[in-house]
C-alpha cells in the first residue's frame, strides 16, 4: 500500500500475534490474527480510517449466515438492487459466467426442501455419538421460511476464456466471488442471507426450472432475519469455532 491509504493487514487496533519479523521483506514468519471485530465496534473510524472503510468493515463484520427468517416479503425492487452486484462483480476474463433464478413459488421451495431433507439425512450418518446428537439439533437452512430463494448457476461461456487455461475452475470461482458480494449487499440492506449446500445439484436442477447449460452452484435463502447473530451460529451452538488465520510472510 502507498499514498497513505489504509492497509487493513497493518491496521492499528487489530490484534496481531506471532512474529511479524519486521515487515514486508523480512524473513518468512508465521503470524495469526483473529478477524476484524474491532472494526464492527467502530475502531476503524476511531483509528482514523475514512467513513467508507469503517462502513465496509461494519458490513463485513456483521454479515452472517442466516437460517431464521420473518415471513415479511422482500420487495421486488430490493431483490433487483441486490442482483445489481452481478453487474459490478469480478469474473475471470470478464466472462460473467453466471445465471440467477429467483425462486418465490412455494411448491418449488417445497421441492427444494425435500431434496435438502434427503441430503441432511445422508450427511447425518457421517457423524456419531455426541457429534451426531449435536448435528441433529442444528438448523441448517431456511428454505421454506425465507420469502426468496436464489439459485445461482454457473453458465459456461462459449469459446475460450482469458485466464482459465491453467485454472479452469476460475470460472466457478467467479460465481462464488459474485455471491460473496451479494451476501455483503444483502447485509448492507438489513437483509439476511443463508447459503444452503446440503442439496444435490441434479435434484436442484430438476426442482427449479433452469436454462439449458446452467449448473447450480448455490441455493441462497434471502429475507428479513428473525434472529440477531453476533457470531457464526455454528460457533454459538458449539459445533465449530473461528480460528485465527495462519499467515506466512515471505
Ligand atoms: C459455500 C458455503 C456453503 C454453506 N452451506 C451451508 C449449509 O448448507 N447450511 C448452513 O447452515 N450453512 C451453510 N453455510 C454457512 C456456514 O456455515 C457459515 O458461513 C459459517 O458457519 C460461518 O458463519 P457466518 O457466515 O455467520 O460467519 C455455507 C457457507 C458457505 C460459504
Amino acid at each position: 500500500m502507498s499514498g497513505g491509504e489504509p492497509d487493513f493487514h497493518d491496521a492499528p487496533g487489530r490484534p496481531v500475534t506471532g512474529d511479524r519479523a519486521g515487515d514486508v521483506g523480512a524473513d518468512a514468519a508465521e503470524a495469526s490474527y483473529d478477524g476484524g471485530s474491532d472494526f464492527a465496534a467502530g475502531a476503524g473510524s476511531a483509528a482514523g480510517f475514512d467513513s467508507d472503510a469503517a462502513a465496509l468493515w461494519r458490513v463485513l463484520s456483521s454479515r452472517r449466515d442466516h437460517r431464521h427468517f420473518h415471513p415479511t416479503p422482500v420487495p421486488r425492487e430490493t431483490i433487483e438492487r441486490l442482483l445489481d452486484v452481478f453487474a459490478v462483480a469480478p469474473s475471470v476474463g470478464l466472462s460473467q459466467p453466471w445465471q440467477v433464478t429467483v425462486v418465490q413459488d412455494r411448491a418449488v421451495r417445497e421441492a427444494v426442501h425435500a431434496g435438502f431433507r434427503d441430503v441432511r439425512a445422508a450427511e447425518a450418518e457421517r457423524f456419531s455419538g455426541e457429534r451426531r446428537h449435536l448435528y441433529d439439533s442444528l438448523r441448517l437452512e431456511g428454505i421454506l421460511q425465507a420469502p426468496v430463494g436464489l439459485v445461482v448457476s454457473h453458465l459456461p461461456p462459449e469459446g475460450p476464456v482469458l485466464g482459465t487455461t491453467s485454472m479452469p475452475a476460475a470460472s466457478e470461482y467467479s460465481v462464488v466471488a459474485a455471491i460473496t458480494l451479494l451476501w455483503l449487499a444483502a447485509t448492507a440492506e438489513g437483509l439476511g442471507m443463508g447459503w444452503v449446500s446440503l442439496l444435490d445439484p441434479q435434484h436442484l436442477s430438476d426442482a427449479v426450472p433452469l436454462p439449458a447449460g446452467a449448473r447450480p452452484l448455490a441455493y441462497l435463502c434471502i429475507g428479513h432475519p428473525s434472529r440477531e447473530l453476533d457470531e457464526p451460529l455454528l460457533q454459538t451452538v458449539g459445533w465449530a469455532r473461528r480460528r485465527p488465520l495462519q499467515v506466512r510472510w515471505s
